[in-house]
């Protein structure tokens, strides 16, 4: 959609893309001028798990940020979050290994398990349960071959977030499953709305953190998508093997990358409440401005910065997302995202132009249902 979106425009068409999936800021300042010192300098080859200065700044990081002590032997670095969850999976998976997905996903999930010959197993977590899974469901799934849960709080497309509580009973459920690992993609964990402090799978089941690979990086806390930084917290054996595929891959991610990722780690952190705020007025306004029409029905996100509504009506959210692009807004169909039925709008999009894109939305569905 976001292509179809960029040829319409340099068609000459008005077209608001609420499609992308990446902040639209730059980095915070301190991070580039760390980028351009290092650059004139000579830049080697790292360690495939990075630079002992990132490793430290990332260990430190979430120490400050949820309380987890890691050692030097936990963490391996990758080029952003995602290569980590594909070398975590390339490490783990075989064919006929499954992987449990719960719907609404983040669109990779499934590519990347198909791509290593496993097979993903979805679970359906509809909007009315806040998108969140059920440990029921999730019990259920289980099967001898599973080796992996994704859990992604804040999530991608949905928003959702999970209390201690919840997480508690899903925890109940993987110490009755020894041979099953949990993946925490935590890369919004600090685009956050809720009032409570962050909660987690390893923070809430100690007992449970040799099972658990968090995964984390600079990219959207950051505004560093592009830098390609991220970085998994789990037992030494696994990071060992997710260290070792690295190295026979692409050695490490880029050098001047790994500079600024600890710029924007150690450096002066207000920036992501300042920017936290801005997407908080920007939800705020979207949601308000959605809840006019009538074939809507949106929740408000916990966090990220997707809006996810669902389509009233059983209407086809594909149709609808080609006819909003004719009516000027690019978004992207919840079939995209496992969960048919939904659109996913961004709102790391500058304010009066989201506002612009909703409004046309609500026009658009209310002209032409
Ligand atoms: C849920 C989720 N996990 C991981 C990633 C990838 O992050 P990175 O850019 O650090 O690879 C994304 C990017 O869109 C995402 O939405």
């Amino acid at each position: 959609m976001a292509r179809r979106a960029a040829e319409l425009r340099a068609a000459g068409r008005d077209v608001i893309d609420l499609t992308l999936g990446e902040p639209d800021f730059a980095p915070p300042a301190h991070v580039g001028e760390a980028a351009v010192e290092a650059a004139l300098r000579p830049l080697g080859y790292t360690p495939s798990n990075g630079i002992p200065a990132l490793r430290e700044a990332a260990l430190a990081a979430i120490a400050r940020d949820r309380g987890l002590l890691y050692g030097g032997d936990e963490i391996a670095v990758g080029c952003g979050a995602k290569q980590v969850i594909f070398n975590a999976f390339m490490a783990t998976l075989t064919k006929g290994d499954e992987v449990i997905i719960p719907t609404p996903y983040w669109a990779s999930y499934p590519d990347m398990v198909r791509l290593v010959g496993a097979s993903p197993v979805f679970i359906h977590c509809p909007a009315g349960t806040g998108f969140r899974l059920s440990p029921d469901d999730l019990a259920a799934a289980i099967t001898p071959r599973t080796r992996w849960i994704i859990i992604n709080a804040p999530g991608n497309p949905s928003g959702v977030d999970y209390d201690g509580e919840h997480l508690h009973a899903l925890a109940e459920v993987l110490r009755r499953h020894p041979h099953v690992m949990a993946m925490s993609d935590e890369i919004y964990a600090h685009i956050r709305y809720a009032d409570e402090a962050y909660a987690s799978l390893a923070m809430v089941a100690p007992d449970l953190r040799s099972r658990i690979l968090i995964v984390d990086g600079v990219s959207k806390a950051y505004a560093m998508t592009g830098w390609r930084v991220g970085w998994g917290f789990g037992p030494a054996d696994l990071i060992a093997r997710i260290s070792a595929i690295q190295g026979q891959n692409c050695t490490q991610t880029a050098t001047l990358s790994q500079i600024a990722a600890v710029a924007a780690l150690t450096g002066p952190q207000q920036v992501l409440a300042e920017r936290k705020a801005i997407y908080r007025a920007r939800r705020d306004s979207g949601v308000a401005l959605l809840s006019r029409s009538d074939h809507l029905q949106t929740i408000t996100p916990a966090g990220a910065f997707y809006l996810f509504p669902a389509l009233k009506r059983g209407l086809d959210d594909v149709a609808v997302a080609d006819r909003l692009l004719e009516a000027g807004v690019a978004t992207v169909p919840g079939s995209a995202f496992g969960a048919p039925g939904h659109l996913r709008l961004s709102f790391a999009t500058e304010l009066g132009t989201l506002d612009e894109g909703c409004r046309r939305i609500v026009a658009a569905l209310g002209a032409s249902l």
